[in-house]
């Protein structure tokens, strides 16, 4: 079967693609020829993941599916959530994101965060949403370089590192973004 997965991100389609196997060919937007910067205008992970999915659907006629994540940190009421990217601003700074999320939590004792993936998929004209989420905290400073985005500062559940000291290969094990890749390619398995 063959399903668009709507990113050009390398590292995105490389990790789906190892769990999802040979029985689905999956296309990149440049395989379709998609260079259009899809809006992403709506206000939660649902919003968006759907909005892109419908936006390759509607105008390519192919069956595909898209994601959304966003880091919930529950001290802050779930933000920076559907606007990690641009948190500190619109050039979507990966450190300057970190740094704001340090300083808003520095009175603040309750650390608990949660990264969270929401893949919309689209099938003959069918939505269906499947969500991924890995709880943990937010650390006082940045420790480690693997990794990208929030990772220096977010210690998952039950370990000591950071996503960042973890690295890749255990990163992509339990991560919010594998943990809904399951889901989905569960799911495609049983059509
Ligand atoms: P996207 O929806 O995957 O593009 O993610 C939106 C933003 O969330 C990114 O720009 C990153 O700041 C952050 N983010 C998403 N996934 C991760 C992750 O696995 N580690 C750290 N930050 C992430």
């Amino acid at each position: 079967m063959k399903l668009v997965f709507a990113t050009n991100n390398q590292h995105k389609l490389e990790e789906v693609s190892a769990i999802l196997g040979n029985s689905i060919e999956l296309l990149s937007l440049k395989d379709i020829n998609c260079d259009t910067d899809i809006p992403e205008t709506a206000d939660t992970l649902e919003g968006n993941a759907l909005l892109k999915a419908q936006y390759i659907y509607n105008n390519f006629g192919i069956n595909c599916f898209a994601d959304d994540t966003g880091l919930e940190i529950e001290a802050l009421n779930n933000e920076p959530g559907v606007y990690s990217a641009r948190y500190a601003g619109e050039n979507k700074n990966p450190e300057a994101n970190m740094l704001k999320v340090l300083d808003n939590l520095r009175e603040k004792e309750n650390r608990k965060a949660r990264f969270r993936t929401v893949i919309a998929l689209i099938l003959n004209g069918k939505e269906y949403l499947f969500e991924g989420i890995i709880n943990g905290k937010i650390t006082n400073s940045k420790q480690g370089s693997a990794g990208f985005g929030y990772d220096p500062i977010f210690m998952p559940e039950g370990y000591n590192e950071t996503f960042a000291e973890l690295g890749n290969n255990i990163k992509n094990k339990i991560s919010h973004r594998a943990l809904a890749i399951n889901k989905l390619s569960d799911f495609l398995k049983t059509i």
